[in-house]
């Protein structure tokens, strides 16, 4: 019988690009503005999409992906702002859990309380979410200098880049300001990383039952000098991360789904 597909959501469209060549679709459908690319990668039945920015575009299409497609684990794929001052450009993020950082229902709920749910933190599957960790790890020990000539690792003031597993924060915002960073680190203690759409697929998977993973390449340091690094790092360095990750975490999964 063959296996549920896998959904793959890049919040970039520089990244799906790169993926949507090593996927080589056979399928595709439009729909809510979206296509969605099916085909496989390293053997898995995959749906590739690229979600656009934002909570409610990436939790609409996480939500096609389950309804209409029947996916039963969704991995996202993109870019965040370091919190952790430890994190470096290029480093890898690969979410333990996640928080809306501008979710606010006070005085009725906790602040960053989902509401109904009752949780904070919203978590992923820790199957998948591992896969994605090691194949980080294979892929920046091993195929660093193939993926990101030593040129462009000086240009983006790149070391060597390394894994973390811990707590992102997503909200409806691209944060450029180092004040802002201070405050979400003293708000959410041990948070790694900011970006504009993990929490929503997160909650859209837990409420679903399905299965989620959320791997980050650190982009820049969500202060002023965010949006100069941004793009040209999207374009040379995270796409080629995100193209070689997704296909190094497919491997990693069990035959059995
Ligand atoms: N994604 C990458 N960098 C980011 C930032 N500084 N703020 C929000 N989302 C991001």
């Amino acid at each position: 019988m063959s296996q549920p597909p896998i959904g793959v959501l890049g919040a970039m469209d520089e990244e799906v690009r790169r993926l949507r060549e090593a996927l080589l679709p056979t399928r595709v459908e439009t729909t809510g503005g979206r296509d969605y690319l099916f085909g496989s990668i390293a053997g898995r039945e995959v749906v590739l999409a690229f979600s656009r920015w934002g909570k409610v575009a990436a939790a609409s299409t996480a939500t096609t992906m389950i309804e209409r497609f029947g996916v039963e684990r969704i991995l996202f794929t993109g870019v965040a702002g370091a919190v952790d001052p430890a994190l470096g450009i290029g480093d890898v993020v690969v979410a333990r859990s996640l928080v809306h950082h501008d979710l606010d229902a006070r005085p009725f709920l906790r602040r960053f309380e989902v509401p109904l749910l009752d949780i904070v933190e919203i978590p992923v599957d820790e199957r998948l979410a591992r896969a994605a960790a090691d194949a980080a790890a294979e892929v920046l020990d091993a195929d660093l200098d193939a993926l990101v000539p030593p040129a462009d690792r000086r240009r983006f003031s790149m070391e060597r880049p390394t894994v973390r597993r811990g707590l992102v924060a997503s909200g409806d915002r691209f944060i450029a300001d180092a004040g802002e960073v201070e405050r979400l680190r003293t708000d959410l203690p041990g948070l790694l990383a900011v970006e504009m759409e993990g929490a929503a697929v997160a909650q859209v998977c837990h409420e679903h039952g399905v299965g989620c993973a959320v791997l980050r390449t650190i982009s820049d340091r969500a202060d002023h000098s965010a949006p100069v690094d941004f793009r040209a790092f999207v374009a040379d360095v995270a796409s080629r991360f995100s193209e070689r990750l997704v296909q190094r975490t497919l491997e990693r999964l069990e035959p059995s789904g």
